[in-house]
């Protein structure tokens, strides 16, 4: 064999019987061969079998089967980001003259996802507010309603969504519930009986702000209707993506009870701050969707808003004298984060949906790290003094 020739065929490796790496490898090739066309043929090359990465990898498949497993599920697809497992769901279940109901309190992007970009193919929406009950009820109802979509929760202003109540809901009247449980994460809310969930993967699951990704869970049968979607759409998720986010969740549940305390003990901590209007934190006593969140959750993630009794300008210049905390969106990853809520997160919401979902222009978002949470609190004592001396 020429050189050239060996180089494209080096020597494989083939380890013995039984020997097999603690840590599994990437698969990094896009495409997969049988020694025949008979052996592709054979039931099991074509049930368990790998023929090209945009179908499917063995590292991206052990991730959807690890995230199927937390959160309650069998089956999973992994996609590129958390966008395009919304946008895998909308497109695998809504067709031309269906309608949608989606949230105001909801995160920014799903909602020009269905307002802007989704009405285009004839999908018409019901844009609510997660609490009206008697509003989700009537627009269910629609024989044309074919899904809710909804968060808990809700990004950014931490709304609780009664879960039970929409699912009954909506299996009343044969919609289906697509939960966004990027907030919540993995290991809450499997015991509702959501058809479909959404994570971003980017966040609590891959934990370490380096890498994107997104899945959709459910049961075998929905999954298997949503898969050529999926491979069709091509939003795949590369596997060395796929390899960094299942590294990340071997520390997921350590990660996200720091968060959860940390977040804690900083929402406590501004309650006690004269500057400060209002504290929105679900795993504060006070907060309206306290006792309905403590029913649904085992914890309440790593993100809060507070309002400072200030304007807009004021509200920025708290986050400029912020050290610790980066000004950017984002969240779950080790870092904390800090955003100018209403700047980042509603620029399309008028003065009416602001009010419902609670964003006032001092509102300021924290997705909280994993830092010592004795030194966050000192920044966040430091950025108060540096405030008010202006
Ligand atoms: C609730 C929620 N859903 C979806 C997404 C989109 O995820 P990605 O940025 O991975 O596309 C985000 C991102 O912040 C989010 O917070």
């Amino acid at each position: 064999m020429k050189r050239e020739t060996r180089i494209n065929h080096p020597p494989t490796i083939e380890l013995p019987e039984g020997n097999r790496p603690l840590v599994p490898p990437i698969h990094r090739s896009v495409k997969f061969t049988f020694p025949t066309i008979e052996d592709s043929l054979r039931p099991e090359a074509r049930t368990s079998g790998f023929e090209y990465m945009r179908d499917s990898n063995p590292t991206t498949r052990e991730l959807e089967l690890l995230c199927a497993e937390l959160q309650g599920r069998d089956d999973a697809i992994a996609v590129a980001t958390g966008m395009a497992a919304v946008w895998l769901v909308l497109l695998g279940t809504l067709a031309a003259g269906d309608r949608i109901v989606i949230f105001v309190e909801s995160y920014r992007p799903t909602r020009v996802a269905v307002r802007r970009f989704l009405s285009r193919f004839g999908v018409e929406f019901s844009m609510l507010s997660i609490h009206d009950l008697d509003g989700i009820e009537r627009e269910l109802a629609r024989p044309e309603t074919k899904v809710v979509l909804f968060e808990s929760p809700t990004n950014p202003m931490l709304h609780v969504a009664d879960i039970g109540a929409i699912v009954e809901l909506a299996k009343r009247h044969g919609v289906v519930t697509v939960l966004d449980n990027t907030f919540a994460g993995l290991h809450n809310h499997g015991r509702f009986d959501i058809d479909l969930y959404v994570h971003s993967l980017t966040k609590y699951a891959n934990g370490h702000g380096d890498v994107m990704g997104g899945v959709v869970i459910g049961e075998r049968a929905r999954i298997k209707a949503l898969r050529p979607q999926a491979v069709n759409l091509g939003a795949t998720l590369d596997p060395g993506a796929a390899y960094l986010i299942t590294r990340g969740l071997k520390t997921y549940s350590l990660r996200f009870a720091r968060h959860s305390e940390n977040a804690l003990a900083i929402a406590r901590y501004l309650e006690t701050r004269p500057e400060v209007q209002r504290v929105h934190y679900p795993g504060l006593p006070d907060h309206p969707g306290h006792e309905l969140a403590k029913r649904q959750m085992e914890d309440f993630g790593g993100v809060l808003c507070f309002d400072l009794d200030s304007d807009e300008a004021g509200a920025w210049r708290f986050i400029d004298a912020l050290e610790l905390f980066a000004t950017t969106a984002s969240l779950g990853s080790t870092d904390s984060l800090v955003a100018p809520t209403k700047l980042y997160a509603a620029g399309d919401l008028s003065d009416e949906e602001l009010a419902v979902s609670g964003i006032k222009p001092s509102t300021i978002r924290l997705a909280v790290g994993l830092e010592h949470v004795d030194d966050l609190i000192a920044d966040l004592e430091r950025a108060f003094e540096r405030w008010k001396s202006g």
